[in-house]
């Protein structure tokens, strides 16, 4: 199997896809499938859930990509909660919740979730640690690159080629590229 079909309506998601499972040696093609977004605390499971949504919906073999930012400081929110988090408060409210605060670790965390139809889900995880800025910077990159330290830049600051060999979502790829290798080309 050379191609891989992509639940996703992201645009920049897509685009890193491309070019990382692109990297080696896999097409990818997105598919239009909006999965409902189950509240769960851990992204295994919303991921799990997504892919086999799909997978059943579309009767293929399906990608999902779902990923979230641990925050030390927050006790790891927003974790599965930041794409809410984003769209309700934005990157200059998690700016100001971490005022002060000395401890900036974050990690960036993206589970792939993948499924077969009338397969069972299977979840490859990727993390790229990193710190929270003090403000936004950057032109490039989406959703939390801006405040997302990878040593002294932010992801926003990286080319999507550097970003890609270094983050949470390379991982996660890469990780089900070998999978694949192994067992199903
Ligand atoms: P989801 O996986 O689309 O649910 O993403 C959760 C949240 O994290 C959304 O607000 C995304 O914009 C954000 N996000 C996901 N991946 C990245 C990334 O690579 N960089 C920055 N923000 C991201």
């Amino acid at each position: 199997m050379h191609k891989i079909y992509f639940a996703t309506g992201n645009a920049h998601k897509l685009r890193e896809a491309k070019n990382i499972l692109g990297d080696v040696g896999y097409e990818v093609e997105q598919l239009d499938c909006d999965y409902p977004e189950l509240q769960a605390d851990d992204l295994e499971t919303i991921s799990a859930y997504g892919a086999r949504w799909c997978a059943d919906k579309l009767d293929r073999d399906v990608m999902v990509d779902d990923s979230g930012i641990f925050i030390d400081a927050l006790n790891g929110f927003p974790g599965p909660y930041s794409r809410y988090v984003e769209d309700h408060l934005g990157n200059q409210k998690v700016l100001k919740l971490m005022e002060g605060e000395t401890n900036r670790k974050a990690v960036f965390r993206t589970v792939v979730g993948f499924c077969l139809p009338d397969g069972e889900p299977r979840t490859f995880t990727g993390e790229v640690v990193g710190t929270i800025s003090l403000e936004e910077r950057g032109t490039h990159g989406f959703g939390y690159d801006p405040i997302f330290l990878y040593e002294d830049q932010t992801f926003s600051e990286l080319e999507d080629i550097k970003k890609n060999r270094v983050s949470h979502r390379g991982n996660a790829m890469r990780k089900f590229a070998r999978w694949l290798e192994l067992n199903l080309r």
